[in-house]
C-alpha cells in the first residue's frame, strides 16, 4: 500500500525519481523532492567531493529525502562521502550489497536496493535493505532483469510477504503505468526516462528531443552495444544510428565493431567521447550526440512533453489518483492530498 510506504519513508506521492547517471543531479533531485515525490541522483562516477557538494546543494533547497544511487558494477568510491555530507536514502544497483549495507545503516541512512530477481530481492531483505526496487526488462538504461515488470512484482510479493516494501520499476512513464503498478501491489514507483525528459535533467537537448519523438516501446532495444565501460550488462537504449550500423554488421564483438575507436563527441572539458562508450548525452557534450547511448525505457512512447519536474510530479499523481482501486485511494485525512 502506497500510504504506508509514503508515511514509512516521509513522502507525499509515492513516486521515486531514477538515479539515471550524471543526468539527475541536484536541481532535478530537490525539484521532484520538493514537489513531495523522492528525487534522486546518480554519483557512481562523480569524484567524492562533488557528491559531497551536489547533497550539501540540495539539503540546501529541500530538508525532505532524496536518494543517492551508487552502481556497485564499480567500486563506491564516494560511499563514505555521500554518508558524511548526510545524504538521507542510498540505493545500491548491480552488484553485492552485503559489504555497504552496515556502514550505511550505521550512518543512519535508509537503504534501497535494486535488484531484478526475486533471490536478490529476498537476500536484499535478509541484509536489512528497507525497500527493494523491482526493475523489469522494460527498463531503460543497464538492466538488471529479465523479467516483465508485472510477472516480477508478483513473483517477490509471494516471497517476501505483504511487509516488504517494493517499488515497481521499468517502462512506468504516465499515470496509468503508475496505476497499473500501485493496483498490482507496488508500494511505490520508480520512473527514470520520464524524469529525463524534464527541463531540470542535465540530458543533452539532442537526446530530449529524440525521447519526444519516440513514438512507441518499438524504437528501443534491449542490446550489448555500447559496452564501453560497462562490460557485460545489457542496457535498453533508443534506436539510432550507432545500433544500427553495429546490427547490420551481425552484432560483432568489442575489437570487430563498426567505427570503433571513432570520436564521436566531445565532453564539456574537451575531453573525446568514443562510439560505443557507455556515456548519455549531457549538456555541455558537443558532437553527433545522437550517436551515443541514449538510454530509454520502453514507456518512452507515452512521452511527450518536457515539464518542470515538480509540475510533473504533482500532474502525474493527481491523474493517477482517479485510476486507484478503492482500497489504494486516499483517504480525506491521507497526507497525498498535501502538495508541499
Ligand atoms: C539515462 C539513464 C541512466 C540510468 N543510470 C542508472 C544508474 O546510474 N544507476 C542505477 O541504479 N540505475 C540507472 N538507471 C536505471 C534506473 O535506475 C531505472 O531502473 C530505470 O530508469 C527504470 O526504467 P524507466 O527508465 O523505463 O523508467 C538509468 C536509467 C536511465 C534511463
Amino acid at each position: 500500500m502506497y500510504a504506508r510506504f509514503c508515511e514509512r519513508f516521509g513522502l507525499e506521492i509515492p513516486i521515486l525519481q531514477a538515479p539515471t547517471g550524471s543526468i539527475a543531479g541536484p536541481e532535478l533531485a530537490a525539484a521532484v523532492s520538493g514537489a513531495g515525490a523522492m528525487g534522486g541522483m546518480g554519483v557512481t562516477w562523480t569524484p567524492p567531493e562533488t557528491i559531497a557538494e551536489q547533497i550539501r546543494q540540495t539539503r540546501s533547497v529541500t530538508h525532505k529525502p532524496f536518494l543517492v544511487n551508487f552502481a556497485l558494477a564499480f567500486e563506491p568510491l564516494g560511499l563514505q562521502s555521500a554518508l558524511e555530507a548526510g545524504a538521507p536514502v542510498i540505493t545500491l544497483s548491480w552488484g553485492d550489497p552485503a559489504p555497504y549495507l552496515p556502514r550505511i545503516r550505521a550512518a543512519g541512512a535508509t537503504v534501497g536496493v535494486q535488484t531484478g530477481n526475486p533471490a536478490g530481492a529476498r537476500r536484499a531483505v535478509q541484509l536489512g535493505a528497507d525497500f527493494i526496487v523491482c526493475q523489469g526488462i522494460e527498463a531503460g538504461g543497464h538492466v538488471q532483469s529479465t523479467t516483465r515488470l508485472d510477472a516480477l512484482l508478483r513473483e517477490v510479493r509471494a516471497q517476501l510477504g505483504e511487509e516488504a516494501f517494493l517499488v515497481a520499476a521499468g517502462g512506468i512513464a504516465d499515470a496509468a503505468d503508475i496505476a497499473r503498478a500501485l493496483n498490482a501491489g507496488a508500494d511505490a514507483v520508480m520512473m527514470g526516462t520520464r524524469f529525463v525528459a524534464t527541463v531540470e535533467s542535465r540530458a543533452h537537448p539532442e537526446y530530449k528531443r529524440r525521447l519526444l519523438d519516440a513514438d512507441s516501446e518499438a524504437q528501443t532495444s534491449l542490446t550489448v552495444c555500447f559496452e564501453g565501460g560497462w562490460s557485460h550488462a545489457p542496457h535498453r537504449v533508443l534506436r539510432n544510428a550507432t545500433l544500427e550500423a553495429w546490427e547490420a554488421a551481425g552484432c560483432p564483438p568489442i575489437g570487430r565493431r563498426p567505427s570503433e575507436g571513432e570520436i564521436v563527441a566531445f565532453a564539456a572539458s574537451g575531453d573525446p567521447i568514443y562510439r560505443y562508450e557507455d556515456v548519455a548525452p549531457r549538456i555541455g557534450h558537443t558532437g553527433a550526440v545522437g550517436e551515443m547511448a541514449l538510454y530509454a525505457g520502453t514507456g518512452v512512447g507515452r512521452i511527450a512533453d518536457l515539464p518542470e519536474a515538480a509540475a510533473l510530479v504533482r500532474r502525474l499523481w493527481a491523474q493517477t489518483q482517479a485510476l486507484l482501486r478503492p482500497e489504494n485511494r486516499p483517504q480525506s485525512s491521507s497526507p497525498s492530498l498535501h502538495h508541499g
